[in-house]
């Protein structure tokens, strides 16, 4: 019997590997060229519902309160709703003015806001997901690296707030497997030990599995771990 390939449809929608589509947009903090503008650093643009709604407020009051330690780890926001600029301006300003939540308080968003009432940067990135809402963007986060290259993509629905020790953690990982040449393993948090990649040889892994090379323990031939401190990591990645 043959088997049947299914092909799955042509979304069009950015894949990870691929270069950020560009833009040019209108934001809260002026116009932008994306991701020009923002070569050399590494970049969250994340999508919301809309303005003047609870979930999104307490995400971006979340944000903005971690906006000084993502610029520690090289990383600018960008935020984005199918809103307009005034509607942006309002809401940040009643924010800052009149919104608390947990114990922020007095909260100014200084990153930029897009406006993007035509849905064209919207779509272009994917974040219209009409079994959701067809005139509404989903919660979408796409981790962009100083390249422009799309490095991670998460969804959350419109009931969902995002976690943000999750996307602290996502830039923080993607940095160390990059500067260390390692991956992390599953709830990896700074200071776990991380995974060496396989060696391109059998005589190599032969090697690392008698204890051969120096820092590094094999549980098998194929899971191969070694330490590096949560201090080396800082170190390495992050600036004060
Ligand atoms: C909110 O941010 O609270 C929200 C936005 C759109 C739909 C549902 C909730």
């Amino acid at each position: 019997m043959s088997e049947t390939i299914v092909t799955p449809p042509v979304t069009g929608m950015p894949r990870l590997g691929d270069r950020a589509p560009g833009f040019t947009a209108k934001t809260t903090q002026g116009d932008i060229s994306f991701p020009a503008d923002y070569e050399g650093s590494w970049v969250i643009l994340f999508s919301h519902p809309a303005d003047f709604t609870p979930v999104c407020t307490s995400e971006f009051m979340t944000f903005a309160s971690m906006q000084d330690e993502f610029a520690t780890l090289n990383t600018k926001l960008v935020g984005l709703s199918v809103d307009g600029l005034y509607s942006h301006i309002a809401w940040l300003r009643t924010i800052r003015e009149k919104i608390t939540f947990r114990d922020m308080t007095d909260v100014e968003v200084t990153f930029p806001l897009i406006e993007d009432i035509t849905m064209e940067i919207a779509r272009k990135y994917g974040m219209i997901m009409p079994g959701e809402d067809s005139t509404k963007a989903v919660r979408a986060v796409f981790v962009i690296d100083p390249h422009g290259i799309i490095r991670t993509i998460i969804y959350y629905p419109l009931s969902l707030g995002r976690n943000f020790d999750e996307l602290r953690r996502v830039v923080i990982a993607l940095q160390t497997a990059e500067a260390f040449h390692v991956a992390t393993p599953a709830d990896w948090r700074p200071g776990d030990p991380v995974i060496v990649p396989q060696p391109g040889s059998c005589g190599a892994a032969k090697e690392r599995m008698e204890g051969q090379e120096a820092g590094v323990t094999c549980v098998d031939w194929f899971f191969c771990t070694k330490e590096i401190s949560a201090d080396e990591i800082d170190a390495e990645i992050r600036s004060t």
